[in-house]
């Protein structure tokens, strides 16, 4: 084959040529030789061929890119594909690798992306629940497990970790990150970044992206792809402190965001992708456009035809533009005008190219097929999902210690549309639910948890009540069959009402599961109100009627309106959408065999208006005391519901001697914190010990407080554990708008240690020149 290969000129490097023969390397190879390979086969590229690399193709039929989409064969023999997305079907993806490593002049593989977000077949608490741990080594732990069930399948790419910080929930996009705090989403950004890809990119990472680069979660209105008008000093401060961390983390690509970030959609700015990202981070990855984004940059009104939307994105410094083919259809006569060089084609493709190397595609393109299934189903892998989903879970309420329920009871009423239903189980981001071989994960909805805790001996009964309806369907409705229903009429109403009064009354506890159907949220999926949809209140209030006990499950991906339950349910437990096992993870949780431990990683709003809510405010010419000239609303309270950080257990946990190892340092030392947490209940539990501080007086307002370190930690009854925090430049510094640095600025900082945003442990620090 090498022979004939020479013979006719077309000689790839070594490297391909090993991956023809299957020859495989397992060890991360070191960035420099991966630098050293990629610019010798760029060396061998065309124009083309180059911008072949920085196209990415949809690997299904997309109606507006006519009826060749979907079908790549023919452009990745040419060589202008070279990556795929949408697309999980192993077999399919080996061929397609196959065509490009055997048939394309370069024998370059393809890079496999696809939206691995909370799990593949073995489906995970969706990332906002993964939030609500507060661990971020079990997030490493899942995205590794999920990397590996990735790779197997023959994907190498995933979009994700998804690091917009979300201050508004009316954005359903909420759901996808980390909440609303550039602490917790920093840490669980690099979490996410170490789990997917490991110490280095290597043969056995999936490649991570941290997304949408940036400013995305401020989408105006909370509505999803909106203009977001983000100032340099929030962008610095909050907004890209998960981007940073990700980078830090070493996250080999980026996506850029969908939306005008300050008036320059986030696919065309220089100033994000360029400017921040590679002059001042040193990010050596490559950026991906969002779907359809460089094409879009003309429905933006900033370019003026698609060839000008190319030239813009390239401008930008974005590496590939994904589904789109505005690239492949533009940059090579751009190229040709003389408008883009070669080398500015030359510096976009190389960092696409060492991935490449660095993931082992030139040496192992392809995966086995007879091992996917064996690997996906691994039973390690539910049980670690049963367990991640139990902790995800946040105790929002429990008067009289209604949780955890006994086990001898004897009739038990189930409520509630979402009980029995395996989509707000496992929520968005669902790999083969979605375009894929649904049907080959088995999730367990909480009705069918219930009754595999408690046996047959006790009677479950059951009434779903309507489905929410809503107004326009969600984009992915079609694809995924889950098609908005009509509203019910109000016989129907009347009927499902009566049933589940009938259902409480003769049982002795009635568990009420509702929240949102998991098409209400994530992409395009904004809400103008919080409320629990369709009849869901009205099925609760009806209940709460016949006196029985009532425990609310909420599935949800964002927090809701839930005013009335917070005054007359007495438990209600914040199950999110908890994954493949979250049914049996719910019944863990309220029969008492797993202590809940979650808190809260956004603040959760009384009501709609007081969105965007978040505990990191100013405190404002006059802070909110309920008196006139405060800030606050005529008709509503203006703190939440419940606050940032918050979630109870079946325990209690007592904070104590707070003290600082030094309460005088210079701008450059540190201090450590230190704190007794103490198990003042009866059982064991885990209590998330909190550091916030707020600095006094500046060069700028500081947030009235700041999460700056958090543990979660288990304690027996009685146990105490002293926990240790270093305060230092790390924590101290901000962006400062008068300087446009970051610094640590003299003068006194307040500091509270304790179970949320509200904790009353004080001490005092303060910090001279
Ligand atoms: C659009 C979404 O905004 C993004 O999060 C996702 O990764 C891509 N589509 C690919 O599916």
């Amino acid at each position: 084959m090498l022979t004939r290969l020479l013979a006719k000129g077309i000689v790839a490097t070594a490297v391909g040529l090993l991956a023809m023969a299957g020859v495989g390397q397992t060890t991360p190879i070191s960035s420099d030789e991966a630098h050293r390979r990629a610019e010798a086969l760029l060396k061998q590229m065309t124009v083309e061929e180059k911008v072949g690399q920085m196209t990415q193709y949809p690997g299904i039929e997309i109606p507006e890119l006519g009826s060749g989409s979907g079908k790549p064969d023919d452009a990745i023999v040419k060589g202008d594909v070279g990556s795929l997305v949408w697309l999980n079907d192993t077999k399919e993806i080996n061929r397609l690798e196959h065509l490009a490593v055997e048939k394309s002049r370069l024998h370059i593989p393809l890079l496999i992306g696809y939206d691995v977000i909370h799990g593949y077949r073995t489906v995970f608490p969706v990332p906002l629940a993964m939030a609500s741990s507060w661990d971020p080594e079990l997030e490493e732990t899942v995205q590794h497990l999920a990397a590996e069930d990735a790779r197997a399948a023959g994907i190498q790419w995933t979009f994700a970790p998804m690091v917009d910080i979300a201050r508004d929930a009316r954005w359903g996009r909420i759901v996808e990150g980390a909440g609303e705090d550039p602490y917790l989403g920093a840490s669980m950004a690099a979490a996410q970044v170490r789990g997917f890809q490991g110490a280095a990119i290597g043969p056995k990472s999936l490649l991570a992206c941290a997304k949408h680069f940036a400013g995305y979660g401020a989408a105006e209105g909370g509505r999803d792809y909106d203009s977001s008008y983000i100032p340099e000093v929030l962008l610095r401060n909050v907004y890209l402190v998960p981007f940073h961390a990700a980078e830090q983390a070493g996250a080999g690509s980026f996506m850029s965001a969908y939306m005008d970030l300050n008036d320059v959609p986030a696919a065309g700015n220089r100033w994000l992708l360029h400017d921040v990202l590679r002059e001042e981070w040193g990010f050596k990855g490559f950026v991906v456009s969002d779907a359809f984004a460089v094409a879009n940059l003309e429905t933006h009104g900033f370019a003026a035809d698609p060839a000008d939307a190319a030239l813009k994105a390239i401008t930008a410094d974005l590496n590939m533009d994904m589904a789109s083919q505005t690239y492949i259809q533009n940059l090579p006569n751009l190229v040709a005008d003389g408008k883009v060089t070669e080398a500015q084609l030359d510096a976009e493709v190389l960092p696409i190219l060492e991935a490449k190397y660095q993931l082992g595609l030139f040496e192992n393109p392809y995966v086995d097929e007879s091992k996917v299934d064996a690997v996906l189903n691994r039973p390690e892998g539910l049980e670690l999902e049963r367990r991640v989903a139990a902790r995800s879970m946040v105790l929002l309420k429990n008067e009289n210690h209604t949780l955890p329920l006994g086990k001898n009871l004897k009739k038990v009423a189930v409520i509630g549309p979402l009980a029995d239903s395996t989509k707000a189980i496992e929520g968005g981001w669902n790999v083969e639910g979605l375009f894929g071989a649904a049907g080959k994960s088995h999730p367990v909805t909480v009705l069918a948890g219930i009754k595999n805790k408690l046996g047959t001996d006790v009677e479950v009964s059951f009434v779903p009540g309507a489905v929410p309806s809503r107004v326009y369907p969600n984009m992915l409705d079609s694809i995924t069959g889950n098609m908005p229903q009509p509203p019910p009429k109000a016989d129907e109403v009347a009927d499902w009402l009566a049933k589940a009064k009938t259902a409480a009354a003769n049982s002795d506890v009635v568990i009420a599961v509702m929240g949102e159907m998991a098409s209400m949220s994530s992409e395009a999926s904004s809400r103008a109100t919080l409320d629990l949809p369709g009849i869901q209140e009205q099925m609760l209030e009806t209940v709460a009627t016949t006196g029985k006990p009532i425990v609310l499950v909420l599935e949800n991906g964002r927090p809701l309106d839930i005013r009335w339950a917070a005054e007359h349910v007495p438990a209600i437990l914040e199950a999110w959408y908890p994954g493949t096992e979250g049914g049996n993870a719910v019944a863990d949780v309220l029969f008492g065999d797993v202590n809940p431990g979650g808190k809260l990683p956004v603040t959760w709003p009384r009501a709609v208006g007081q969105e965007p809510i978040y505990y990191n405010h100013n405190l404002t010419h006059e802070p909110d005391d309920s008196s006139t000239f405060t800030s606050h609303y005529w008709d509503l309270e203006s703190t939440p519901l419940y606050p940032f950080g918050y979630g109870l257990s079946y325990s209690r946990f007592k904070f104590a001697n707070l003290r600082l190892s030094q309460d005088h340092i210079k701008a450059d030392q540190a201090t450590e914190v230190e704190v007794d947490v103490t198990n003042a209940g009866n059982v064991a539990g885990d209590a998330v010990a909190q550091i916030y501080i707020h600095q006094r007086a500046g060069s700028a307002s500081r947030p009235v407080r700041q999460l700056k370190g958090f543990r979660r930690v288990a304690l027996k009854p009685s146990e105490t554990q002293t926990l240790k925090f270093p305060l230092g430049k790390e924590e101290l510094k901000f962006w400062s708008p008068a300087t446009k640095a970051w610094g640590v600025e003299p003068g006194a900082f307040d500091v509270w240690a304790g179970e949320d945003s509200t904790a009353s442990l004080h001490a005092d620090l303060f910090v001279s020149q």
